[in-house]
């Protein structure tokens, strides 16, 4: 598995920005990262395409060796598009695939076995060995990068993720507020409880609730802490 990476720089920090479904993490995370010259990554797309592969393989999750097996065979890439960050599967583009509501639903019990959070845990580390990385997800600040100069933990009621969402995703599916509002707060509990690096607040993270905040607002206050941080290391 590979990331296209820019050149390492000693005046670079790492940004870990965890939280629940919906938090604005990963709009959020983009923004900072083209404020700061950074590489934006997105650890959640990559459970998303393992979650996609298993699909079309016709593996269960709970077929923990055939999924384990499975992904020690993938080559995931990521890499920076206009819209974001585009994500190849064996060399296929899957950026939009990996959005679906199967996806979606099924993605919190993939990430849930051992191998596969091994290998995805790995290449998120040699990706930010460099620094100069925002990464988002659920377990970076508390597992994957604990050492990361600034912890964010991103965070927002329910009803106010579930109604973001919405207004995403109305328009191409037909899914009510109420049905969106349970499968995230399902996607929370599944994600907060699984034995391996469950989604907790690292004791060292910053928490900032978007609730009754822009994503400028959350985008600019993070890249303010950036600075201090980054001055803190020099
Ligand atoms: O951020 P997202 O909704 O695209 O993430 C999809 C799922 O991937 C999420 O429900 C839990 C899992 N995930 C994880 O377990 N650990 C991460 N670092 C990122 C995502």
């Amino acid at each position: 598995m590979l990331v296209m990476q820019q050149d390492g720089d000693s005046d670079r920090i790492n940004i870990a920005i965890d939280g629940p479904a919906g938090a604005g993490k990963s709009t959020v995370a983009r923004k900072v990262a083209e404020q700061l010259d950074y590489i934006y990554i997105d650890t959640g797309a990559m459970y998303r395409a393992v979650t996609l592969s298993a699909q079309r393989a016709a593996i269960v999750p709970q077929d923990s060796e055939k999924l384990s097996a499975l992904a020690k065979t993938l080559d995931i890439k990521l890499a920076p598009s206009e819209s974001g960050q585009a994500v190849f599967l064996n060399g296929e583009n899957v950026t939009n695939l990996i959005r679906s509501r199967e996806v979606t639903l099924a993605v919190s019990h993939i990430a849930a076995n051992e191998t596969v959070r091994e290998l995805l845990g790995k290449l998120q580390r040699q990706l930010a060995e460099r620094k100069g990385v925002v990464m988002d997800g659920r377990d970076i600040g508390s597992h994957v990068l604990p050492n990361a100069e600034l912890k964010i933990f991103l965070t927002a009621s329910v009803q106010e993720r579930a109604l973001r969402r919405y207004k995403e995703v109305s328009e191409t599916q037909s899914i009510s507020l109420e049905q969106l509002e349970q499968e995230i707060a399902e996607r929370d509990r599944l994600d907060e409880q699984r034995e391996l690096s469950p989604l907790i607040c690292a004791k060292d993270a910053i928490v900032l609730d978007s609730t009754s905040m822009s994503i400028d607002e959350v985008a600019a206050a993070i890249v303010k802490l950036s600075r201090t941080k980054l001055a803190e290391a020099k």
